[in-house]
């Protein structure tokens, strides 16, 4: 079956760094794919030669069978990517639902004309409204976002990542900084997910993360160190040293 993603000898080089340094792997269709790795082993990097906020230095992105290495972000969203980002990326004063409308309509902060956009259509009312199911904001619609908590606003970056339909969703970090019982709402919202999204999930916490994935890429100073289903990651010790950080003896 053709993949939903696969990258050929991705290098990312900063100057000298090579912050990527020859990532090859291939995600199936409906695929859940975590990357894990200590920080700086290039994960979010990676995923910014995914989504095309960085061009590799060399090597391939490959989308569904098409080479998109060299397309930018915002055609590789409209082939079908959605990503959540690691900063906070909302409109603070505008309620839950009117994010999603904008989102929507491709509208981000620094573009934003509330003026200049029609009332939200039958569809863009029904994409959102089960955007919102999906990331269990229900009656939370109208609030602002920034009378939520924490929690629900990353719960409100996952809705609009959702929003778009993608079929490929990657996800950076998507609970970082959450306290525990905001962890496990967004990793109920993460399973929730149609099966049918091809899901890549960064996350630090592996306790979390294996419990939600059916594939994990530990990346290790840019290269990939491991790649297993989690109970091959559960125990591997090249994994726990480099990303516990356990002491060699
Ligand atoms: N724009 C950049 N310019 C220079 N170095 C960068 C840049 N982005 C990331 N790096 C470096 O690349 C390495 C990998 O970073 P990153 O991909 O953010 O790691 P991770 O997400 O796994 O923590 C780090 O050493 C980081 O300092
Ligand atoms: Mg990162």
């Amino acid at each position: 079956m053709q993949p939903a993603l696969a990258l050929q000898d991705v290098v990312v080089a900063f100057g000298a760094l090579r912050a990527v340094g020859g990532v090859s792997l291939t995600v199936p269709k409906g695929q859940r794919r975590a990357i894990i790795g200590p920080n700086g082993a290039g994960k979010t990097t990676l995923f910014h030669a995914i989504s095309g906020v960085v061009q590799p230095t060399s090597g391939k992105v490959i989308f569904e069978d098409a080479d998109i290495t060299a397309l930018p972000p915002h055609r590789r969203a409209r082939r079908g990517m959605g990503r959540t980002f690691q900063i906070t990326n909302l409109f603070p004063t505008l309620t839950v639902r009117q994010n999603l409308f904008l989102a929507l309509r491709g509208v981000s902060p620094g573009k934003f004309n509330l003026f200049g956009h029609a009332r939200p259509t039958a569809e863009e009312q029904q994409r959102s409204a089960a955007a919102l199911s999906l990331a269990r904001l229900e009656g939370r619609e109208d609030i602002a976002v920034a009378n939520l908590s924490y929690g629900e606003q990353r719960q409100v970056e996952l809705a609009l990542a959702i929003a778009n339909q993608p079929r490929l969703l990657l996800l950076d970090e998507p609970a970082a900084g959450l306290s525990p019982s905001e962890r496990a709402m967004v990793a109920e919202v993460i399973r929730a997910l149609p099966r049918e999204i091809t899901v890549i999930l960064i996350e630090h916490d592996m306790d979390l993360v294996l419990g939600l994935v059916d594939h994990v890429t530990c990346l290790h100073e840019g290269m990939v160190l491991v790649e297993a289903p989690p109970e091959g990651i559960r125990g591997n010790a090249a994994v726990q040293e480099v990303y516990l950080g356990r002491p060699r003896h």
